[in-house]
């Protein structure tokens, strides 16, 4: 069918022009190549940044930034891509309404419409999950989307920028820019920790890994799910999981786990989560599961010496701030990571993925 929803499935590829003013609502929009695509243009925006600061590629171009809900790295990394392409930016801040017209009853919707007649592209983060999905697909949308997170279901630039960080860390993208994705029969062992049931980046993540296995990464995968009973990974994540890895004959394997240690073992990365308690209808409830797990200098010890850790921040008290040192901590480099990534988004959805 070619309704609205399937501009949600393998519609960006390695063709610049399928960018190009398209919405970025989820991670099942990337084909492998468009993934190859946007990791080396990514990788063309860090070597820009630290050379030159940035270019003018996007200059005369407006980016509307509307969060109706908290964020400091989305809605900053996202206004200073912008900024650092020779763009500029709008930022309206409707947490609670804001200060804007819902507070009159207006709609998201007619918002956004109105962002989009005064701008060229729209990052949008909303509590409610399918609300940046409906919003992009209706049909007086005419400029691109980009969901920035919405409520419990997706949040595509976040694991875009995650998967950025595994290659770079683990040493499939090299210095010089090259990506070095050999076939392997090693396993790329990845740990989802903590809220996985509230968890918008791990949903994200593990459906872009499943996708990218095979094609991308071309090692088998393990996605380890570890988090208290209540908190598990969806069963609509996983079935999706297994559907991606029959249809394609790819080589995922999913395993559940409550110990942190048990489910450490071997591994590649440690994703630690935060627990979101404004997800949580009672206090109680909240308070039940938030220490469940805590990385701290003496699981590090514990740990494989090659196992990064990464979080998607804001931490609470999930990762001991002693862990900052270690040199496997990657949540800084991967919070880093989030410019160059969306930088090479906004180039990518205005048609100018390489400078003039
Ligand atoms: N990772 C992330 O989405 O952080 P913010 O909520 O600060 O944007």
């Amino acid at each position: 069918s070619k309704g609205p929803a399937s501009k949600l499935i393998d519609g960006l590829t390695s063709d610049p022009a399928s960018w190009m003013g398209q919405s970025l609502i989820s991670v099942t929009q990337l084909t492998t190549p468009g993934l190859e695509l946007l990791v080396q243009t990514a990788a063309e925006m860090r070597t820009l940044v630290k050379n030159h600061g940035g270019d003018d590629r996007l200059k005369h171009k407006i980016l509307a930034t509307i969060f109706y809900e908290a964020s400091t790295r989305t809605s900053c990394s996202f206004q200073t891509a912008m900024l650092r392409l020779g763009g500029q930016v709008m930022h309206v801040d409707a947490s609670a309404g804001g200060n804007t017209s819902s507070k009159k009853g207006e709609t998201v919707s007619d918002t956004v419409k109105c962002l989009q007649c005064y701008t060229d592209v729209t990052v949008m983060r909303h509590p409610t999950q399918g609300t940046v999905v409906d919003t992009a697909l209706d049909s007086i949308i005419t400029k691109p989307v980009i969901n920035a997170g919405d409520g419990v279901g997706e949040h595509p630039t976040q694991a875009l920028l995650d998967l950025f960080t595994i290659i770079d860390e683990i040493g499939i993208l090299q210095d010089d820019n090259v990506l070095n994705n050999e076939p392997s029969i090693e396993p790329l062992i990845v740990v989802l920790l903590g809220d996985l049931k509230h968890g918008r980046t791990v949903h994200s993540l593990a459906k872009l890994l499943a996708r990218a296995q095979r094609e991308f990464f071309k090692r088998p995968l393990v996605l380890r799910y570890c988090s208290p009973e209540v908190l598990k990974m969806p069963s609509y994540i996983q079935e999706y999981i297994d559907e991606v890895s029959t249809i394609a004959g790819s080589d995922i394997t999913q395993e559940v786990y409550t110990n942190v240690y048990d489910a450490m073992k071997n591994s590649d990365v440690l994703y630690q989560t935060r627990v979101q308690k404004e997800r949580f209808n009672s206090p109680v409830e909240y308070a039940n599961v938030k220490g469940a797990y805590i990385i701290d200098t003496q699981l590090m010890e514990d740990a494989p010496r090659k196992m990064i850790v990464m979080h998607p921040l804001p931490r609470v008290d999930e990762i001991d701030t002693d862990v900052d040192k270690d040199p496997r901590a990657a949540y800084f480099r991967q919070m880093e990571n989030g410019l160059y990534v969306r930088m090479a988004i906004l180039a990518l959805v205005l048609g100018k993925g390489v400078a003039n």
